[in-house]
C-alpha cells in the first residue's frame, strides 16, 4: 500500500461524497411535501391551472388519484373571456400530461356550466375534454396563478346565483 494511492483516493472519495449530498438534499425535500403546484409542474402541467387558495390537497403517488380542497367554490376568468370554475372540492387522476376522470371542474359554455372530464397536454396547449366538446388553450393562459373571484361578496355569505 504507498501513501500515494491513499492520497489519491481522499479527494474522490470527498468529491463523490459532495456529489451525492448535492444530488439528494433537493429530492428528499421535494419528497417531503410538495406543493399542488410542484405536482402539476411534475407532471408536466402549468402551475396556473390552479388558483391561489387551495387549503390542502391529497394525492395516492402510486396511482395519480388527487383531490383539491377550497375553502369555498372558486371561479375565475381565463383572458376575461372563458370561466372556469372550481368545487369546493374535486378530484381526479393525475399523470404525465393528463388529468383525468375529473369530478368538480366546470367551464361556462353560453352561459352553461359544463363539467370537464379530462385535460391533456399537447404541445403548447391545453385541451379541456367535455362529454361532447373540448377547449383548446394556448398554456400561456395558465402562467400565472389565478386568484378566485368573489361573486358578489366574499368570505362569509353564500354566493348567489351559483349555477
Ligand atoms: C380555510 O379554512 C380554514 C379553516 O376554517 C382556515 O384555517 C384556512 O386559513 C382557510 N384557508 C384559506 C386559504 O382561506
Ligand atoms: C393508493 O391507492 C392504492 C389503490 O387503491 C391503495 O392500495 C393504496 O393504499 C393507496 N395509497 C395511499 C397512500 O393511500
Amino acid at each position: 500500500m504507498g501513501s500515494a494511492t491513499t492520497e489519491r483516493l481522499i479527494p474522490l472519495a470527498a468529491t463523490l461524497i459532495s456529489l451525492i449530498l448535492i444530488h439528494s438534499t433537493p429530492a428528499i425535500s421535494s419528497l417531503a411535501s410538495p406543493t399542488s403546484y410542484e405536482v402539476l409542474d411534475d407532471n408536466n402541467f402549468p402551475a396556473g391551472l390552479l388558483p391561489d387558495g387551495i387549503s390542502s390537497y391529497d394525492l395516492n403517488i402510486t396511482t395519480g388519484q388527487f383531490s383539491v380542497h377550497f375553502n369555498r367554490t372558486c371561479r375565475f376568468s381565463l383572458q376575461n373571456s372563458y370561466h372556469l370554475k372550481y368545487k369546493p372540492t374535486f378530484n381526479g387522476y393525475i399523470s404525465n400530461g393528463k388529468l383525468s376522470s375529473l369530478k368538480g371542474v366546470y367551464v361556462r359554455v353560453f352561459l352553461v356550466w359544463r363539467e370537464i372530464e379530462e385535460i391533456v397536454r399537447r404541445e403548447d396547449d391545453l385541451v379541456f375534454s367535455m362529454r361532447i366538446s373540448s377547449y383548446v388553450f394556448p398554456i400561456d393562459y395558465f402562467e400565472e396563478r389565478p386568484q378566485c373571484q368573489c361573486v358578489l361578496k366574499c368570505g362569509g355569505g353564500q354566493a348567489s346565483k351559483e349555477t
